[in-house]
This record gives C-alpha cells, sequence and structure tokens, in this order.
C-alpha cells in the first residue's frame, strides 16, 4: 500500500490546523467595552483611549495599533504596563477590546465645532 498520499494528506491537515489556530474568533465591540473597563484597562488609559493622568498610560485611541501588536503589547509589555496572560484576560476578551477600541473616531475639528470658530 502507498502511504505517501496519507502523509501528505496528515501534513496538509496539519497545516491547515494551524493556519485556522491563528484564525482570531468574531469581536463584539460592546462586549469589549465590558472587557476593557472589567480589567481596568479604562484607570490607565481612560474610557475611550484617551490616555491616563499623570501619565498613567499613553493614548491609545483613536488609531489603535493592530492587532498583533497591540495583543503583544497586552501580553508582553514593552516597558512598565502590568502583562495580562491568556488565563486573566482570554482571546476572545482581547479580539472584542481591539474592536471596541476601532470604534473609537477623531472628534470634530475645531474649525467644524460652531462654539469654537471664534477662537
Ligand atoms: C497600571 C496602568 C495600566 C493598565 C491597567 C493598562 N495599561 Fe496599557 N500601558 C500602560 C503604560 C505605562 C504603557 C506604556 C508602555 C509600557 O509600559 O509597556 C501602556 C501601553 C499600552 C499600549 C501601547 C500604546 C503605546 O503607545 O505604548 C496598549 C495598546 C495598551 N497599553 C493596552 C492596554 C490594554 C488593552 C489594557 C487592559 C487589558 C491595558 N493597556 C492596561 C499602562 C497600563
Amino acid at each position: 500500500m502507498n502511504r505517501k498520499p496519507v502523509l501528505i494528506a496528515a501534513c496538509l491537515a496539519g497545516l491547515s490546523g494551524m493556519s485556522s489556530a491563528q484564525e482570531l474568533p468574531a469581536d463584539d465591540a460592546a462586549r469589549g467595552y465590558k472587557a476593557y473597563t472589567h480589567h481596568l484597562c479604562d484607570t490607565c488609559h481612560g474610557t475611550v483611549g484617551q490616555g491616563g493622568e499623570r501619565g498613567a498610560g499613553p493614548r491609545i485611541a483613536p488609531g489603535v495599533w493592530p492587532y498583533p501588536a497591540f495583543a503583544q503589547q497586552v501580553r508582553k509589555p514593552r516597558l512598565v504596563m502590568i502583562p495580562y496572560s491568556e488565563k486573566t484576560l482570554p482571546e476572545q476578551e482581547l479580539v472584542d477590546m481591539h474592536a471596541y477600541l476601532r470604534t473609537i473616531k477623531n472628534p470634530a475639528a475645531a474649525k467644524d465645532v460652531p462654539l469654537l470658530k471664534d477662537f
């Protein structure tokens, strides 16, 4: 019996398994807001990611980092931020948080706000 096709099929299945493991679960911004506040990200980064007082945490939205960099920072922070492991912060909550942060848009320009026009 020729076992090659079986071996190749098994390898392909393994490879496709690997790639699907890297696919992210569907996200939900409303759940993400809850996770963002539940895990106290807002205490350092502000409710809408605007950054915390007295340099507690930098501004992270609008313009949140792409997901891989965002996830890397949360799992293995560059400097003094506390790390969040998969155990405390499951991947589902992390993708939801990222979805929430993506919904945050820039505020209107001063020239487009009637009250600020004369300043
Ligand atoms: C105790 C304060 C604190 C908490 C809580 C915190 N962070 Fe941070 N975060 C920081 C600081 C300080 C930095 C600057 C880089 C560093 O120290 O690693 C940072 C950096 C970041 C960055 C990179 C932005 C940049 O420009 O450096 C992201 C993204 C981020 N945090 C997301 C989160 C998320 C999501 C959570 C909640 C799961 C969270 N942080 C909780 C303090 C905090």
